[in-house]
C-alpha cells in the first residue's frame, strides 16, 4: 500500500466511523405502511396509527435528539399512537429525565398507549418496582399502559403483552378473551414472542420492537448483532403461521450510540378495513 493510498483509506475509515457515530443515530426516516385489520369499523378506516418503540430515554440516547423526533413526529397528527416498550434506560436520575422528555410524547387524538420491555425492569430486567415507576411518570402525561391486558379504541381491540426477558409476558388471558368476530390489534416487545405457542388462534397483526433492527448491518449481510433468538426477525414485516403477521421497528433510541445502514424509525401505519377472506385466502397459498 503506498502512503497515499494508506491515508485515503484511513480518511475514509474515519468518514465512515463518524457517520456511524454522529450522523445515522439520529437520521430518522418516518416509514409510511398500510395497516389492514379484519372487521375493522368502517370510522377506523383510514385513521393512522404512530408507532415509536425502544426510545431509551436515558444516559445514552441525545435528549435533544429524542425531544425532536416527538416534535417531528407529533406534527404527523396520528389518530392512535404505541410506544412499544424499552422508553428508558436506567441510570441514577432516570425518573427525573423521563418527566422531562416525556411530558412532549405524542398524543394520539383517540389514545396512547404503551407496553414496557426488557429495559424497563431495569438492571438484568429485574426490578419490576422501576418498571411501575416508569407506568407511573409516563400516566401522568396520558400514557395508557396495557400490561398482558386490552383496551377499545371505537371497536379497535388493542391487546398489549408484558416483556418476555422481565418474566412478564403472560398473554393467555388477555388473548383468549380477544373477540374473534371484532378487529384487534396485539403489541409485544419482543420479536420472539411471536414463535411461542401462546397465540390461541388469533389472526393479526403483532406490533414489536427490541432488535433495534440489529443497529449497524453490513450491506447485503444480516446483521451481526441481534438480541432474538430467531434470526430473522431482523426488523420489517414477517408472515408468520396461523395467519398471523409481524411488523419489528428499528426503533428510535439505541444502546450504543452507534447505527450504519439502520437508520432510527418511526412508523406511521394507516389502518385500513381488510376486505375479509384476504388473511385466509393468503395464508392457504402459504
Ligand atoms: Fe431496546
Amino acid at each position: 500500500m503506498t502512503r497515499r493510498s494508506m491515508l485515503g483509506a484511513l480518511v475514509a475509515a474515519a468518514g465512515v466511523g463518524l457517520y456511524t457515530w454522529r450522523i445515522e443515530p439520529h437520521w430518522l426516516e418516518v416509514v409510511r405502511r398500510p395497516l389492514p385489520i379484519r372487521n375493522l369499523p368502517g370510522e377506523l378506516d383510514g385513521l393512522t396509527l404512530l408507532q415509536l418503540s425502544d426510545l431509551h430515554v436515558g444516559p445514552v440516547v441525545d435528549d435533544a435528539y429524542v425531544l425532536d423526533v416527538f416534535a417531528r413526529t407529533a406534527a404527523l397528527g396520528a389518530d392512535i399512537v404505541v410506544l412499544t416498550g424499552d422508553l428508558m434506560s436506567y441510570h441514577a436520575e432516570v425518573f427525573a429525565q423521563l418527566r422531562a422528555i416525556y411530558r412532549y410524547v405524542p398524543q394520539g387524538k383517540l389514545a396512547t398507549v404503551a407496553i414496557l420491555g426488557n429495559h424497563d425492569y431495569g438492571p438484568n430486567w429485574s426490578r419490576p418496582d422501576l418498571a411501575a415507576r416508569v407506568v407511573d411518570e409516563l400516566s401522568a402525561f396520558g400514557v395508557r399502559f396495557l400490561r398482558n391486558e386490552s383496551m377499545d379504541v371505537r371497536g379497535l381491540q388493542i391487546a398489549g403483552l408484558d416483556d418476555l426477558w422481565a418474566k412478564r409476558f403472560d398473554p393467555e388471558a388477555v388473548l383468549q378473551a380477544l373477540d374473534r368476530e371484532r378487529a384487534a390489534l396485539v403489541l409485544s416487545h419482543n420479536p420472539d414472542t411471536a414463535d411461542l405457542p401462546v397465540w390461541q388462534g388469533y389472526e393479526g397483526w403483532i406490533l414489536a420492537g427490541h432488535t433495534h433492527g440489529g443497529q449497524c448491518k453490513p450491506p447485503f449481510l444480516p446483521p451481526p448483532l441481534l438480541p432474538v433468538q430467531n434470526r430473522l426477525y431482523t426488523s420489517g414485516e414477517f408472515a408468520l403461521a396461523g395467519g398471523r403477521r409481524m411488523y419489528v421497528s428499528r426503533g428510535v433510541g439505541h444502546l450504543l450510540q452507534v447505527r450504519f445502514n439502520v437508520r432510527p424509525e418511526a412508523t406511521l401505519f394507516e389502518l385500513r378495513a381488510e376486505p375479509s377472506g384476504t388473511a385466509a385466502l393468503s395464508a392457504g397459498r402459504g
